[in-house]
């Protein structure tokens, strides 16, 4: 089943929406695999955020996701990697729908609340970076309920 890696950042921590984005993926019937609250070392937001280092939004970005802890998260399911950036909204807030985690939530860029990968295989390699000691599985007894 695909995976992917879904991060609540530091304003969204410290605004109390950390529930509200696990009960949108969980009430969808994505399947949760894994889930830690820490504050991320600028070492490991340079790695994240590698392919950014030449953007001017780059310093701010780090310093942002240096602010605070932040809660990061493997969800499973079919489609999860398209369907989780769809649940989260468009990068800039203002262009967000509605309904989406970030048209309900927020409305600046630099303050956009959570991050989801944008491929599977950054999926992957976010995962490994973020939980290095690996992620468990194991089998829901719903998947009948949820899937056809
Ligand atoms: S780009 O320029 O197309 O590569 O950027 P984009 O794919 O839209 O965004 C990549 C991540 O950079 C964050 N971002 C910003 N952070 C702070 N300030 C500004 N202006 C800004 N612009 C983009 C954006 O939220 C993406 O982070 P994640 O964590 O993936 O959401």
């Amino acid at each position: 089943m695909e995976r992917t890696y879904i991060m609540v950042k530091p304003d969204g921590v410290e605004r109390g929406l950390v529930g509200e984005i696990i009960k949108r993926f969980e009430q969808r019937g994505f399947q949760l695999l894994a889930l830690q609250l820490l504050t991320p070392t600028k070492e490991l937001l340079e790695q994240h955020y590698g392919d950014l280092a030449g953007k001017a939004f780059f310093p701010g970005l780090i310093k942002y996701m240096l602010s605070g802890p932040v809660v990061g998260m493997v969800w499973a399911g079919k489609q999860v990697v398209k369907t989780g950036r769809v649940m989260l909204g468009a990068t800039n807030p203002l262009d967000s729908a509605p309904g989406t985690i970030r048209g309900d939530f927020c409305i600046d860029v630099g303050k956009n609340l959570c991050h989801g990968s944008d491929s599977v295989e950054n999926a992957e390699k976010e995962i490994a970076l973020w939980f290095p000691n690996g992620v468990a599985s194991y089998t829901r007894h719903i998947e009948s309920l949820i899937y056809e």
